[in-house]
């Protein structure tokens, strides 16, 4: 069992360089599938999560070359299988890409129902409508998702999401690159790795227009031909990264990122009192005053992220007054709040909705990572509480933070990656 043991009370000082985006990482390395040609990633986060992605890629057949520690070259010619084994798809929730990739190249795809954080139910209703809408036939049969495309290939359809999914509206992108015609996804999810897959598939050949507002159009072409892209920026890690220098204090300068990315969680930064300057590529952070409380709810791009809301969180249980927050995605995602009492915090959660009650500081205490941003949550508690904290089952944070104990580290942190015989560790509740 691994754990970061964090030292907290130390301000951040310095510069954060941030890593390629894990959900656009986690959607184009599959599409790399639909490539007829080599094709070259740059700017990939090095984190759990890619490794497994490449994992399945040599599984199936694909040549994956490593070109440096953030670029690799994808090469699908040889790719035969279109299964994608229990073992490996079962750890992550983006396996999912696989169907929509190999549904869209090969007519057929058979890939492990996902695994990934525990946020509540997880349905992949509206992946399979969209891939029925197209033509495909659709079984769910001994814990496997297969799709298959009629003898004539799949066509170009119109296809309502009844909710805005990022992953349903990629994967029915992957699915129709070359459907016959034009298909339509009206509600489609805006966020940025949706059109950092659509700006994708437009570099190789392909023919997307719309990603980013709610209705995308897909026109079918032939073939992608082989070229080089590079993944956005992480808005999340910039967040998380924006959040510990509010909870902690200190000027931090978050290097490397899409400012206009970041306004919706800048702008509750700045309600609650935190300084944030935009300077070209950058943005310069700090905070020297007391927090202020205020209201978050989490809702679809361009609202404030759900995958934020734990990280910002913390600081809403050190600003003064009282905070609420509504978690409008997810129907789990506040199994955080528990660790956060056992630090100190005042946190009343009811459903969706947590009130949190300011207090004067956080204490450090042993907690778990719940999953990979609760995990994160706990990583900015321990930096901004009083003593050491240590968190672990951090192989949930590992899932989407590249060289997170190295970052923290070079802007004044005291924070350790630790390894624990498991039987030391005792909070662990299993049961
Ligand atoms: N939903 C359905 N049916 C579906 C798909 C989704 O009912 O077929 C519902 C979900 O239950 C949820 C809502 O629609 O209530 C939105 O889910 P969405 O499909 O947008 O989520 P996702 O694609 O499974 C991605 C991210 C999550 C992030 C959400 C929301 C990836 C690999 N994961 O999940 O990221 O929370 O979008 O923005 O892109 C994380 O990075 O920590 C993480 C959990």
């Amino acid at each position: 069992m691994l754990k970061y043991v964090i030292r907290g009370g130390n301000p951040l000082h310095g510069e954060i360089n941030i890593s390629g985006a894990k959900n656009a990482a986690v959607a184009i390395i599959p599409a790399a599938l639909l490539v007829d040609g080599v094709c070259r990633l740059e700017n990939i986060p090095q984190i759990s999560d890619v490794t497994l992605i490449l994992r399945i890629l040599d599984e199936l057949g694909a040549s994956v070359r490593v070109i440096n520690r953030n670029t690799v070259e994808i090469d699908s010619s040889k790719v035969r299988r279109t299964c994608v084994s229990h073992e490996l798809s079962r750890q992550f929730r983006a396996s999912y890409y696989f169907i929509g990739a190999l549904l869209g190249r090969f007519g057929s795809g058979q890939v492990s129902m996902p695994g990934g954080c525990n946020l509540g139910a997880r349905p992949i209703d509206l992946h399979i409508k969209g891939f029925e809408a197209l033509g495909a036939e659709v079984e769910v049969k001994n814990g496997y998702v297969l799709a298959k495309a009629p003898e004539d290939g799949l066509t170009g359809t119109y296809i309502y999401m009844d909710q805005s999914s990022v992953g349903a509206t990629m994967n029915v992108m992957l699915a129709s690159v070359f459907a016959k015609g034009t298909t339509i996804i009206e509600n489609a999810a805006k966020e940025p790795h949706v059109v950092d897959l659509a700006n994708f598939i437009n570099a190789m050949g392909g023919n997307v227009m719309g990603a980013g507002t709610d209705i995308i159009k897909i026109k079918g072409v032939k073939s992608l031909v082989g070229g080089t892209y590079s993944i956005i920026p992480d808005q999340i890690e910039a967040g998380t990264y924006m959040a510990a220098v509010a909870a902690a204090g200190g000027c931090v300068r978050i290097k490397n990122i899409i400012p206009k990315h970041m306004d919706c969680i800048t702008a509750k930064l700045l309600e609650m009192g935190v300084s944030v300057v935009e300077d070209g590529d950058d943005l310069i952070v700090s905070r020297t005053g007391p927090l202020k409380h205020t209201n978050i709810k989490t809702l679809p791009y361009p609202g404030f992220p759900t995958d934020m809301q734990s990280q910002v969180a913390v600081c809403l249980c050190l600003a003064d007054g009282v905070s609420m927050v509504t978690e409008g995605i997810w129907e789990n995602r506040f199994r955080y709040c528990d660790e956060l009492k056992r630090m100190g915090a005042k946190i009343q959660v009811d459903g969706k909705v947590a009130v949190f009650e300011g207090v004067s500081k956080l204490t450090g205490a042993p907690v778990r990572a719940w999953d990979l941003r609760a995990g994160a949550a706990m990583v900015v508690a321990g930096l901004a509480a009083e003593g050491v904290t240590e968190v672990d089952h951090t192989h949930h944070v590992e899932r989407g933070y590249e060289d997170l104990v190295t970052k923290l580290r070079n802007v004044g942190a005291d924070i350790q990656l630790v390894e624990e015989p498991d039987d030391v560790v005792c909070h662990d509740n299993v049961g």
